[in-house]
């Protein structure tokens, strides 16, 4: 089933073949599909880019080799996108460069100047409750995520994993 229009079928059969870790573990496609809600959420209320949000939700932890301590996976992912995917995703050069700066960085904890990079992570550290660690607004990078109400309704999702 397609996820969305560029999230298809093909592509998710194209990722699922290449995701070294279980499909149903911590990092893997439940925590991608609640990324992108997030990652949408945020982008309706603040601009951000809603082809790269997506696409960060799916990509940006296919290459981890460990559900735990992994600080190479960003960047193995950046490397992966342009090694495997620039023929199967829909974007402008531009935003292939921002998809893998938004990977490559999403393990250092920071923020960025760029409100579409900042919205990958959030979109991605909203997420954080599955492992039992609660979103902080000290650790979110866009006003939007700090909104309580974001914060709450993402925790109640990730609760639910
Ligand atoms: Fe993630």
């Amino acid at each position: 089933m397609d996820i969305s229009p560029i999230i298809t079928k093909d592509l998710l059969g194209f990722l699922k073949s290449h995701y070294p870790l279980h499909w149903d573990g911590l990092h893997g496609f439940q925590h991608w599909v609640r990324v992108r809600e997030n990652g949408l959420m945020l982008a309706s209320l603040n601009g951000a880019n809603q082809k790269v949000v997506e696409y960060f939700a799916f990509t940006h932890d296919i290459q981890r080799q460990s559900d735990g301590f992994d600080p190479g996976h960003g960047a193995r992912a950046c490397k992966f996108i342009r090694t495997h995917l620039l023929d199967r995703i829909d974007l402008t050069p531009d935003e292939v460069n921002l998809l893998c700066l938004a990977t490559s960085g999403h393990t250092n904890g920071k923020c960025h100047p760029d409100v579409t990079i900042n919205t990958c992570w959030d979109a991605d550290r909203l997420d954080l409750m599955r492992a039992g660690i609660r979103p902080h607004p000290d650790r979110l990078c866009t006003p939007q995520s700090r909104d309580p109400q974001i914060i709450e309704w993402a925790i109640q999702r990730s609760v639910g994993y």
